[in-house]
């Protein structure tokens, strides 16, 4: 239970008049409360079973800015705790990814069992003799955690609803990148290793971005002039083939903050050729299209293209596929980790050929997140100005347009719309001001 806020927040977004103050990009006051009334409360992606296949394997992430431990256990259940040790805090695991039977601190010693128990203290009969209940003593695990399809999700408060009831109606969205190309369920792993880099951004303007702000493709113009689309011809990505003969765009929001951007194809849903310089490529893509749309009938018209999960999980579904977090790092800094998704079972070339497209693509080298980025950087540098901040952001687009009911679950909005922003922040004002789960709910 949080104590209730004061204004600014109150005031700080108006989605009815469209506006967004900018001091929710730059301040201190507001970042340190984002931090327990967002991160300290809502669903996390944490980071992804196939990093942890073994009894024993650890993956170090983040929750907020806090280091968090992924872990497997020797009864191969799946944990996340709190990296900080119990007696002063120091972290009991300095390594990214690795393989242990035991966490043991490098300050003084306390081991950790990868259950999180607290099994060794040093000169233990001596120093602690009838005084240290070691089972009280565990390292700090979250409130809940879920593994769904892989990826692995925590959050730090008990009353939070399940994960699915979090996720609700943006769950068909999130599985479109979580599912086989075929249609199966799950069967994704995690390849390339995981990109990680800081921006000088706030967290939100990247969280935002990836809502379904098609807007901005203006601005990888020249990327997509040359052409880096996985089959590396120019001009492919803007050929707008989901929109032949029916095929249509949706931008879809839901009340628990999420947004997203995903396609209808028409409703032939026929195979188009992507990779005409690969044949391999070409007909492991065309047989898994096939496969799908048997599998699936209509529902496999639905390709989801991008999409955030409220509030720093962002995917796209579609290529590259991924899963990536925008964690916060300070108000006017935004630490970005990029998880590549690929089927498990994906003959070996598939996996050699996606992991060039993603990087062509993504991360610091990639150069259409480095075009985002630059948008970001300036746009919170600029927003700290001490004239600057006194003007608020436009969010108005779209602000009339009708929404539909049909043909997915949600808010549904048939042209670019900046509803699924306005219904971000709403959502995110709701956070900053409640005093608990049970009035977001
Ligand atoms: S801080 Fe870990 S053993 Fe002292
Ligand atoms: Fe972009």
């Amino acid at each position: 239970m949080v104590a209730a806020l004061t204004p600014p927040y109150p005031h700080a977004v108006d989605p009815e008049k469209g506006t967004v103050s900018r001091e929710i990009f730059v301040s201190d006051a507001v970042y340190r409360d984002e931090l327990e009334r967002v991160f300290g409360r809502m669903w996390l992606f944490v980071g992804h079973a196939s990093l942890i296949p073994n009894p024993g394997d650890f993956f170090v992430s983040r929750m907020g800015e806090e280091s968090v431990i992924l872990c497997r256990d020797r009864a191969n259940a799946i944990h996340v705790f709190l990296n900080t040790c119990r007696h002063r805090g120091m972290k009991v695991c300095r390594y990214d990814q690795g393989n242990t039977p035991l966490f043991t601190c490098p300050y003084h010693a306390w081991s950790y069992g990868t259950d999180g128990q607290l099994v060794g203290v040093p000169q233990n009969d001596k120093l602690y003799s009838g005084v240290l209940d070691r089972a009280q003593w565990s390292l700090i695990e979250v409130a809940q955690m879920r593994n769904y399809k892989g990826s692995i999700w925590a959050t730090w408060d008990p009353e939070a609803p399940s994960f699915i009831e979090y996720l609700g109606d943006a769950k068909q969205h999130l599985d479109f990148a979580l599912d086989a190309r075929d249609g199966r369920a799950g069967g994704s792993e995690v390849i390339c290793g995981v990109q990680k880099w800081v921006v000088p951004s706030n967290w939100k303007f990247a969280a935002e971005n990836f809502l379904g702000d098609t807007y901005h493709n203006v601005s990888h113009r020249s990327v997509d002039l040359i052409g880096i689309g996985p089959s590396a011809r120019s001009g492919v990505k803007g050929r707008r083939d989901p929109y032949q003969e029916g095929g249509y765009d949706i931008w879809v929001n839901y009340p628990e903050g999420h947004g997203l951007h995903s396609i209808m194809r028409a409703p032939a849903n026929d195979y188009i050729p992507a990779f005409r310089d690969n044949p391999a490529i070409e007909s492991y893509y065309e047989a898994c299209h096939t496969a799908r749309k048997a599998r699936l009938g209509e529902a496999a018209r639905l390709v989801a293209l991008t999409g955030t999960v409220f509030p720093n999980t962002s995917y796209h579904g579609n290529q590259p596929r991924s899963l990536f977090v925008w964690h916060p790092n300070g108000a006017m800094s935004t630490e970005v980790w990029r998880f590549f998704l690929v089927d498990a079972d994906a003959p070996a070339e598939v996996k050699v050929f996606l992991r060039s497209y993603y990087m062509r693509y993504s991360g610091p080298a990639g150069m259409t997140e480095q075009d985002d980025m630059e948008n970001w950087n300036y746009a919170t540098a600029a927003s700290a100005g001490t004239i600057a901040r006194r003007y608020p952001y436009n969010y108005q687009q779209s602000m009339n347009a009708i929404q539909h009911n049909d043909p997915v679950p949600g808010r549904v909005s048939l042209q670019i719309t900046e509803e699924n922003a306005r219904n971000f922040y709403r959502r995110w004002q709701d956070c900053m001001n409640a005093t608990s789960w049970s009035v977001l709910r």
